[in-house]
């Protein structure tokens, strides 16, 4: 999809000029719809039919071929002929205000105006732009003005043509396509919640059209920013080696009488422990069963791991919470959009530490994996480290003699999938490929 700017506003606020002001600018296409409902109108009307006979409006659809062509300006064609110049008098002005009306004639134009926005960073002017033909569009603006000041704009511009209507005529006549467009049961005149509103009551031309141009800028401006925005710089995290020997040899020491423990206690099996790095650094996402998981990965690892713990384990009590905090766990409010915990996690990496994160954010009770959370994905983008993905496996509750298998997958790095950056479509795709991994294992 180009660029849709959905521009609606009651007639003769000024739309249409605005919007060719705008569009040749900004360098966009302008699509003008009201030309194409006057187009519905100017041939019914020829054809001796009256533009509120349903019916018969609705057979003639039939006859109708439609072209809008950029010859400079927008230029429209009925069955091949150029109608531009004969779709402008008062009498077709109302004929549209009642062919508009009819589903029928509002379908048969749709797609029409739904496929040109598709293909083009257009400029749409309308009455339902911003709430039924492009909903979707990333500026809408409601243009209006008074009824009089649009009078006075309409009554000026019919004189210069040489139309004899009178000032109270054209302010009737504006009052009168004003209750039919806002009244009528389909696609009635209406500001789109999300629309923009510009009173051009007071402004000139110039400066209504400079205005909606800003708008249109910085709207569009920011959504260009907004594709590239990076969570947080990416800081690849060194590899150098940051743990001491004495303390490597006793956290081996333990780790080594945890396992002899664990493999008494639990019928604890490993797959895949040649897939476990022999260095820290590095990220383990896991689908999470227990409270015993931190543990249960960090057998098969050389380095120390640390793991983030939802805040209210480290209220308990001061011998629990130094007891998680000497084994690695640091605290994470969830939910809270917690940035600071990101920057512990890469402290953590960034000592050499393994660092295993829960992408679910909570046990599973039934084994099953759910939806991870972009936070794993923050991390190892931003460190632009090895995520190595595990699953753990066991049946019903744990327990003694539970049968449990921790499965080690292939470690997958951000780069090679072709995430260097932090912005939301990487994230997203480093999580949903973490997610897929980790559910390999598991099932
Ligand atoms: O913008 P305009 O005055 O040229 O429009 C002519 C009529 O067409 C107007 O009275 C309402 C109708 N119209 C509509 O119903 N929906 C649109 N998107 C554009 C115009």
């Amino acid at each position: 999809m180009g660029i849709n700017v959905a521009l609606d506003g009651p007639s003769g606020a000024g739309k249409s000029t605005i919007a060719k002001m705008a569009a040749g600018k900004l360098g966009f296409v302008y699509v003008d719809t009201g030309a194409m409902y006057r187009t519905i109108a100017y041939y019914v009307i020829d054809k001796g039919i009256e533009p509120d006979d349903t019916e018969a409006v609705i057979k003639a659809l039939d006859g109708i071929s439609i072209e809008l062509k950029n010859e400079g300006t927008q230029q429209v064609f009925l069955n091949g002929e150029n109608v531009s110049g004969l779709i402008r008098t008062p009498e077709i002005s109302m004929g549209a205000s009642k062919v508009s009306a009819i589903p029928k004639v509002r379908e048969f134009l749709l797609d029409m105006q739904k496929d040109i926005a598709k293909k083009n960073d257009v400029i749409m002017d309308g009455r339902d732009i911003g709430t039924v033909v492009l909903p979707d569009a990333q500026v809408k603006i409601f243009l209006t003005a008074s009824a009089e000041e649009r009078a006075k704009r309409r009554f000026k511009e019919l004189q210069e043509k040489g139309d004899t209507s009178t000032f109270e005529e054209v302010l009737a006549d504006i009052n009168q396509r004003d209750y039919n467009d806002t009244h009528r049961e389909i696609a009635p005149l209406k500001q789109a919640e999300d629309a923009v509103v510009v009173d051009s009551s007071s402004l000139t031309l110039e400066q209504t059209a400079d205005e909606i141009i800003k708008i249109i800028t910085e709207k569009t401006a920011k959504k260009k920013e907004r594709k590239v925005r990076e969570l947080m710089p990416v800081h690849p995290i060194s590899k150098e080696r940051k743990y001491s020997r004495v303390k490597l040899v006793f956290y081996t020491i333990l780790r080594y009488i945890v396992m002899g423990l664990y493999h008494i206690y639990y019928n604890i099996s490993f797959e895949g422990t040649e897939n476990v790095p022999k260095d820290g650094g590095n990220v383990f996402a896991s689908n999470h069963r227990s409270y015993q998981d931190p543990v249960f990965i960090a057998i098969k690892t050389r380095v120390p791991l640390s793991y983030m713990a939802k805040e209210e384990l480290f209220k308990q009590n001061v011998f629990f919470t130094a007891l998680i905090k000497f084994f690695g766990a640091f605290p994470v409010s969830r939910g809270k959009g917690d940035t600071a915990v990101i920057d512990t996690a890469i402290e953590k990496l960034e000592m050499g530490r393994n660092l295993v994160i829960f992408p679910e954010g909570t046990r599973s009770k039934d084994g099953k994996v759910g939806a991870g959370k972009t936070g794993v994905a923050l991390v190892a983008a931003v460190a632009q480290t090895r995520i190595v993905p595990v699953g753990i496996v066991f049946e019903g509750k744990l327990g003694f003699r539970k049968k449990v298998v921790i499965k080690y997958g292939r470690p997958v790095t951000p780069a090679e999938i072709g995430v260097t950056g932090t912005d939301p479509r990487s994230l997203k795709k480093l999580k949903l490929k973490i997610m897929e991994e980790i559910t390999k294992l598991v099932y």
